[in-house]
């Protein structure tokens, strides 16, 4: 596989082509930004973090029957993703109350809900990402009715994977948020990443933040939170998994 020109750079990944038209390289900075990239900084250590760990988790998403963009790990930083057309959502599941919501709701942070939520956001750093529902994105023609009906379908199915997994390493779930991608063919794909950027954890005994809540906040500890979710997660089983080719 030769990799090609920068196709784009983001906050967080830079993306280059690829000889094969279908495929691009993510490659993870260690650049954090926060609030629409009001806050910046840099967390050491966090690409090589949130690429391992991401497709880590993309691989469990994959065997459990959910197609995602992941195609194989190139190295600490790179990752060969399937090249997919980003639908311009946010999707955003909720499992205890905290962030947005907790500000939004005026409720305290740490309160678990009965039943998980699903919020969306239109994906527009300009207007800052505001909240929508369906039938705003079905005005906008973000997507298709039929493709956020199975968006949302993956998102809980995923959260229930996720949950489960985490809790095996003593981490709870708080919240997080997927985008999702179609492929050439027109099939919806999970894809940009899963990691401590874009989820919120927190340690099952202790309550501590093993996330991006520590940069955002100025916690401190920023470092530290991203190697100990990380070796909490490769202290599983699935870690040593490597790829069959
Ligand atoms: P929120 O409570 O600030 O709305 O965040 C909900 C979840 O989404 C949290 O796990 C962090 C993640 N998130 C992102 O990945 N990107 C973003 O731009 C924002 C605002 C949140
Ligand atoms: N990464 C996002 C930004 O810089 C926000 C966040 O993760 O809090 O806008």
């Amino acid at each position: 596989m030769e990799k090609r020109e920068q196709l784009y750079e983001g906050k967080a990944k830079k993306v280059f082509a690829t000889d094969d038209e279908n495929l691009v390289i993510v490659s993870y900075k260690d650049d954090a930004t926060a609030f629409d990239g009001l806050k910046k900084g840099t967390i050491v250590g966090k690409g090589v973090v949130n690429n391992r760990m991401s497709n880590l988790l993309m691989r469990l998403i994959e065997q459990k029957g959910i197609p995602t963009h992941y195609v194989k790990e190139l190295s600490e930083r790179e990752t060969l993703v399937k090249k997919v057309k980003i639908v311009p959502l946010e999707v955003i599941i909720r499992n205890v109350s905290a962030g947005s919501f907790a500000k939004r709701y005026g409720v305290e942070e740490g309160i678990p809900f009965d039943e998980p939520t699903c919020e969306f956001s239109y994906k527009n750093d300009d207007l800052h990402d505001p909240l929508l529902n369906t039938y705003h994105a079905i005005a906008l023609k973000l997507a298709t009715k039929g493709e956020i009906a199975l968006i949302e379908k993956y998102a809980f199915r995923i959260n229930e994977i996720l949950k489960e997994f985490f809790l095996s390493v003593g981490v709870k779930l708080i919240d997080f948020k997927l985008e999702f991608g179609k492929t050439k063919e027109g099939t919806i794909v999970l894809a940009d990443e899963i990691s401590p950027d874009t989820c919120r954890f927190w340690d099952a005994e202790t309550n501590e933040k093993l996330d991006k809540d520590r940069f955002r906040r100025d916690l401190g500890g920023v470092e530290d939170a991203y190697r100990e979710i990380f070796r909490r997660v490769g202290g599983s089983a699935l870690a040593s998994e490597e790829d069959e080719d």
